[in-house]
């Protein structure tokens, strides 16, 4: 598959078909993905493949409660979970807040879900000191999970970095048994998706490119 063509189409797939996506093929995408970039090549990724369905149901109601408030700050007009802005809605409001499905479901759905971790022993994240919500770290696993979705696309199948339940982390570290220095950086529903979307809604590069500084000309 042409490769502007790829980046143009791989969508966020929530729905799959009953179309299995079997371990060669799984490890042949993987094998495409371990050519990813990170930093100083630690290559700090470790991918925990689930296919056992309490795991799965596990992981629905480990989604749950981030579900919940992204939905209640989205319906009060509120960027979800930024880390800028308090939130504007109170625990009370998120409780009753129903979670979307498709933000729960794809985990119970799909014929398989990575969950996709980093070894922070070996990733380097050099905006430790800094007084904000890190950013670096995830710099070396996204690139290597973007690596799984655009090669399970070259092969006709396709999933979603999702982030939800990772708000939920030491459950998720005791539902896996993960060591301590290793955290999660993504759940990833996999599979045959129902259909595949070629029209993606992105922002032009004018709206984000600017020249020389912060408010410069944008780059038409
Ligand atoms: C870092 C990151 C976190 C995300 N978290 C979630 C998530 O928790 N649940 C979900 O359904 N989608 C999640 N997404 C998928 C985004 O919603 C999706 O990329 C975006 O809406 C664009 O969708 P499209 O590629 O289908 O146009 C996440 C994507 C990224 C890159």
């Amino acid at each position: 598959m042409d490769l502007d063509e790829a980046m143009r189409t791989t969508f966020s797939a929530r729905e799959f078909t009953a179309d299995p996506l079997p371990d060669a093929a799984l490890a042949d995408i993987l094998d495409r993905a371990r050519f990813a970039p990170s930093g100083g090549n630690r290559q700090g990724w470790k991918v925990i493949v689930v296919r056992d369905n309490a795991t799965r149901e596990a992981l629905a109601r480990l989604t749950e409660p981030a579900a919940k408030r992204y939905i209640a700050q989205q319906k009060n007009g509120e960027n979800p979970w930024n880390t800028i802005d308090p939130p504007r809605v109170d625990a009370a409001t998120i409780e009753r807040t129903e979670p979307l499905m498709r933000l729960i479901e794809p985990v119970l759905k799909a014929p398989v879900v990575l969950v996709i971790c980093v070894d922070l022993k070996v990733v380097a994240s050099t905006d430790q000191h800094l007084d904000r919500v890190g950013v670096i770290s995830g710099a070396s696993i996204y690139p290597f999970a973007w690596n799984i979705l655009l090669a399970a696309r070259a092969r006709g199948f396709a999933g979603t970095i999702t982030t939800l339940a990772v708000a939920q982390e030491p459950k998720l570290k005791q539902l896996l048994g993960l060591p301590s220095h290793v955290a999660v950086a993504a759940v990833m529903p996999l599979g045959r998706p129902v259909k595949q979307l070629t029209k993606l809604k992105r922002k032009p590069v004018s709206e984000f490119a600017m020249r020389e500084r912060w408010g410069g000309p944008p780059l038409a």
